[in-house]
């Protein structure tokens, strides 16, 4: 600016910024861009502040002219400004909501579908199974004691299955049940004979894992106790669960030995060209009976246990157990 400003000449300096000011605040349709505006005119280094600057070259009777001037010219642009910002937000939301318009006419892109495990879909045929031969459903802690995973079970102290090789201990007494069978007792305990039970839950055993072992596995397990009850209904029992479970796979019952049952047998099923044992079962124990205060004399029947991994594998040709604990999306979803 010249050394020789004067009054009119600044007055009509801020007439002109006015003009062009308004003239772009308007004409802006980015909220950057009206910010820049914002800086350029009344920022620290912008054209007021510029005007202002030369102020002081005009006498002090002159001075405040502009100065009023310029203090109403700022108010004017300040509202000029936040107008437009507003403006420019609004039409911002409305571009917004028209873009995000949803057209419910248009064809859905597929809701992807859980699906049941299939283990969990194994077990429910299994139990369905018992419960249409009118058998009813237990179940027993995972957290047992010695007493009902062992001892109530006529396995003997010295069995390989205590076994600290086979056995998860907790502290004191406690142990992860290593099988199904202390339900038999827990519910003998709480319920007198005829019962006719099918009880499926988690078991645990201290095994390295592999294609067929997982030290965290499932077990039914099914007790039978009546009057007159033996090897007959047994073998009935067991034929039929096995026929509706797997259609007409050959069936072959082998002598085995179970501390709870005498007699006891493994049942096998043919599968790809071999024999692969199923389940256990057998009668009931009558030192089993006797420890439960149940006369054998008076009542008999007959108990069965079986891994559902195995059922579920052999139904699904499934050759690695461990795909049923990866949660792998892509084998789960074939079920
Ligand atoms: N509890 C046995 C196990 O885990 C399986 C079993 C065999 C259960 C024979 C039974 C039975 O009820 O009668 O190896």
């Amino acid at each position: 600016m010249s050394d020789n400003v004067s009054l009119n000449q600044l007055l009509g300096e801020l007439d002109l910024l006015e003009a062009e000011a308004a003239k772009q605040i308007s004409a802006t349709n980015d909220i950057d861009s009206l910010e820049q505006l914002r800086v350029g005119f009344l920022g620290k280094k912008g054209r007021l502040s510029g005007v202002l600057g030369s102020m002081g070259k005009l006498s002090s009777q002159e001075r405040p002219l502009v100065g009023q001037r310029a203090n109403v010219l700022k108010t004017e642009l300040q509202g000029l400004l936040s107008g437009q910002l507003e403006h420019l937000k609004s039409a911002a939301l409305a571009g917004l909501l028209a873009r995000e318009t949803i057209d419910v006419t248009a064809p859905a892109s597929g809701v992807p579908v859980g699906h049941r495990h299939p283990l969990i879909t194994t077990t429910e045929d299994i139990v369905d199974l018992f419960f249409g031969l009118g058998y009813q459903l237990a179940e027993g802690p995972e957290v047992e004691n010695d007493h009902y995973n062992f001892t109530a079970l006529n396995i003997p102290e010295d069995h390989p299955a205590r076994d600290m090789q086979d056995t998860f201990y907790l502290d004191g007494n406690l142990l992860l049940r290593t099988h199904t069978s202390p339900v038999q007792i827990r519910y003998l305990e709480e319920n007198k004979p005829p019962v006719r039970i099918v009880a499926p839950g988690r078991v645990y055993r201290r095994d390295a894992v592999d294609a067929t072992h997982s030290p965290v596995f499932h077990q039914v397990e099914v007790l039978a106790i009546d009057k007159g009850l033996n090897f007959s209904h047994l073998r009935g029992t067991v034929m039929a669960f096995l026929k509706a479970f797997f259609g007409d796979l050959p069936i072959r019952f082998r002598a085995s030995y179970f501390p709870f049952t005498e007699p006891s047998v493994e049942v096998d099923v043919q599968w790809r060209g071999k024999w692969l044992e199923v389940m256990g079962c057998g009668m009931v124990d009558p030192a089993v009976l006797e420890g439960l205060g149940l006369d054998p004399e008076c009542w008999s029947g007959f108990a069965a246990g079986l891994g559902i991994e195995r059922f579920c594998m052999v139904r699904h040709g499934i050759d690695d157990i461990r795909r049923l604990y990866t949660s792998d999306l892509r084998f789960l979803e074939q079920f």
